[in-house]
């Protein structure tokens, strides 16, 4: 054979191997609105950076006439590239061959790219488009995906893991998803479940439809699996792009320092009168983070799951900041169970990738009630004291109004490690509302003496002074100064180093 001859070879199997299973199927893909695994790759990194490894792996299967159909890349694309110059490692499945199901393989090629993404300390992200284990493999198969959830249970806390769920995603195969840092899905064409509505019908005779069981929404706003929602394949991929923005590469770096053109002593007169003058009436506490946050970008985690807490990321001069914030606006920013577990695990993950925490309260308290208290709100609030008391990053609270009772102490108090703590004036830090303590202290009051018990209450209790007085609450601020104050606050602590007591592991009450 000539060079050139051997050089057409490898021009044909280039050509082969980019056409996944064939244009009948790309076209297929397409009608379902769905993009191909190239495309997406290209749509995610910056342009002509993607470097493919294994495009020529073929699978090794026999059983069922399988060794006459062979795809070159076996249905997953892997390799790496740059996100705003920054290395990533990537795999995609491709649904055009053999429906992106996981053969043992493709999980070999899987396993080589997650394994360099921990030699060289950079993200790993993995595009979701599969039915699931490629049943002419058998437990080969099942093999591949143990081996890929032990290396993201290995990774975990070492490099950041982002996943996207960009098709059909069942059975055990969710768990790698559900291991890794963040998940995306795309509205009305990506699926999660652990067992399909036909088994459902079979096993407990409920019917429920592919999307109100594991659609993106379901996963977004009930279950709490997923944590962002796309409008299409495209949008997920920018919104991916924007996330590894605030994100470090490992959990030995700082995340990467944006240019900030918007001044830092920047003054907001309108936060003075944000927080009402009537401490029942709700406000929108997102308005105080985008007015805080640089060029009022914020981009928020989980924004359908317990919206009576909020998690997100912004930026404040320049630097990756974990906001956690209460949102009086829904349920009065009560703490349940699901807030709880929402906030809890993003404390985690700010803390794991050294990013750190600014936490804005404004809580009444745990909520109570038999629901609350029979699905375990006691084991569930405990998993967000415990996250924030292990959290060695630098914490700065701001109380804006109500911090009460154990939600105060939960909420990134000066006594579980806060390194900054400011009071807005409107702060009220009490152990109850009161209404309430006057009722326990007080039963037998008339009308008259009940009122004034509750003003007197208020005067005394139901401000920042006392905690400010006893040290508690560092410094109490005017909200219009908001964002100089907690810029300076995290500049003061940037080479925070605290390290908790040498143990294999603590005991989160999981
Ligand atoms: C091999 C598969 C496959 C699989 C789909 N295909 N799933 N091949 N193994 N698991 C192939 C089909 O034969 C078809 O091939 C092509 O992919 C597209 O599939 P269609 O059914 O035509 O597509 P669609 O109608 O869109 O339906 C997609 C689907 C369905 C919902 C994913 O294919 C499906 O239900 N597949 C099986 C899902 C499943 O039960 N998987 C096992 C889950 S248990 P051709 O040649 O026609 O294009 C599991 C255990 C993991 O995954 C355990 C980890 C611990």
């Amino acid at each position: 054979m000539s060079t050139e001859e051997k050089l057409k070879t490898l021009e044909e199997m280039n050509r082969l191997a980019e056409l996944g299973g064939g244009e009948e199927r790309i076209a297929k893909q397409h009608a379902a609105g769905r993009k191909t695994a190239r495309e997406r790759i290209q749509d995610m990194l910056d342009k002509e950076t993607f470097v493919e490894l294994d495009k020529f792996v073929t699978h090794r299967t026999t059983d069922f006439g399988m060794e006459q159909q062979k795809y070159l890349g076996d249905g997953m694309i892997t390799g790496y590239g740059k996100i705003d110059g920054r290395l990533v490692y990537i795999f995609a499945q491709d649904f055009t061959v053999f429906g992106g199901s996981m053969s043992r393989a493709n999980a070999d090629k899987v396993v080589k790219v997650m394994d360099m993404a921990m030699r060289m300390g950079a993200p790993i992200i993995g595009l979701n488009d599969s039915g699931g284990a490629r049943i002419q493999e058998g437990v080969e198969s099942l093999g591949g995906y143990a081996d890929i959830f032990y290396r993201n249970v290995m990774s975990s806390g070492v490099i950041p893991q982002i996943s996207a769920i960009l098709g059909p995603c069942a059975g055990g195969a969710v768990y790698s998803p559900a291991i890794t840092d963040f998940i995306f899905m795309v509205k009305d064409s990506s699926y999660m479940f652990v067992t399909g509505p036909d088994v459902i019908k079979t096993v407990t005779h409920e019917e429920v439809s592919k999307e109100d069981l594991g659609g993106a929404m379901t996963h977004n706003s009930r279950s709490g699996v997923a944590h962002f929602v796309a409008e299409d394949d495209e949008q997920a991929m920018m919104m991916i792009r924007e996330l590894v923005g605030f994100l470090p590469s490992n959990n030995m770096e700082d995340a990467p320092v944006h240019p900030c053109l918007d001044p830092v002593n920047r003054r907001d007169e309108h936060l003075q009168d944000v927080v009402p003058d009537d401490p029942n009436k709700p406000y929108d506490m997102k308005e105080i983070i985008t007015t805080v946050a640089d060029d009022r970008n914020f981009f928020e985690v989980q924004p359908f799951f317990a919206p009576n807490i909020i998690t997100g990321f912004i930026r404040l001069g320049g630097h990756s900041i974990g906001v956690v914030a209460n949102q009086p606006q829904l349920l009065a920013g009560v703490l349940n169970i699901d807030a709880s577990v929402k906030a809890a695990r993003f404390v985690r993950f700010c803390d794991s990738f050294n990013i750190p925490i600014l936490t804005l309260v404004d809580v009444p308290g745990f909520l109570p009630g038999t629901e609350q208290e029979f699905g375990g709100i006691i084991r569930h609030g405990a998993k967000l004291l415990y996250a924030y008391a292990e959290a060695t990053v630098p914490k700065v609270t701001l109380i804006t109004r109500k911090a009460y009772g154990g939600a105060y102490d939960v909420m990134s108090s000066k006594h579980i490690g806060a390194d900054v703590n400011y009071a807005y004036p409107t702060a009220e830090i009490a152990v109850m509302g009161p209404e309430g303590a006057v009722n326990i202290l007080y039963r037998k009051l008339n009308d008259d003496e009940r009122r004034q018990a509750v003003d007197d209450y208020k005067t005394k209790f139901a401000t920042p002074y006392k905690a400010a007085s006893l040290g508690y609450i560092d410094e109490i601020i005017h909200p219009r100064d908001s964002r100089f104050k907690l810029i300076q606050a995290f500049e003061m602590t940037r080479n925070k180093s605290k390290h908790n007591p040498v143990k294999k592991h603590g005991n989160i009450p999981l």
